[in-house]
């Protein structure tokens, strides 16, 4: 795992470098750390505000601590008609959380997203970025006990 000290450094004196250090940072942790956050805003020479302003400006980069695994449920019509709510609550039921929050042992996030142009295997959930079709909520238990 790259540390986010080197990925900063990397960055540092570039344009935009910045929001390209917090892009690889985010793709190493899955979320910008508070001392990442810190770290940045003093390569950078500027406030923790402002670094924390730009980490929080781009909807793709989160600040929030998220889990190894980011589970996400589509709710756009098709996959809502399909039965996306029963879905949601399968899984929220398995993780114990509510959707937006992560497990205690840092291993699963629950968040829901637009359609990702899947829609003729409604409903669809991805993990990680991987879609997977035409979920059920019974099929919950099995898919996520495979990432535990
Ligand atoms: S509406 Fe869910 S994939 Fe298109």
């Amino acid at each position: 795992m790259a540390n986010y000290k080197d990925l900063i450094a990397s960055q540092q004196g570039k344009k935009g470098g910045i929001i390209e250090a917090f892009h690889a940072i985010q793709s190493e942790y899955n979320y910008i750390p508070k001392e990442a956050l810190e770290e940045a805003a003093k390569v950078f020479g500027m406030s923790e505000a402002k670094a924390y302003g730009v980490a929080t400006f781009y909807s793709y980069l989160s600040t929030e601590k998220r889990g190894k695994y980011i589970i996400r449920m589509c709710e756009s019509a098709p996959c809502h008609v399909a039965g996306a709510d029963a879905v949601i609550k399968a899984i929220e039921n398995y993780l114990g959380i509510a959707t937006g929050q992560t497990t205690a042992d840092g291993k699963f996030t629950l968040e829901l997203t637009e359609c990702i142009g899947q829609c003729q295997a409604t409903p669809v959930i991805t993990v990680n970025s991987e879609p997977i079709f035409n979920v059920t909520p019974d099929m919950i238990p099995s898919i996520l006990s495979a990432y535990k």
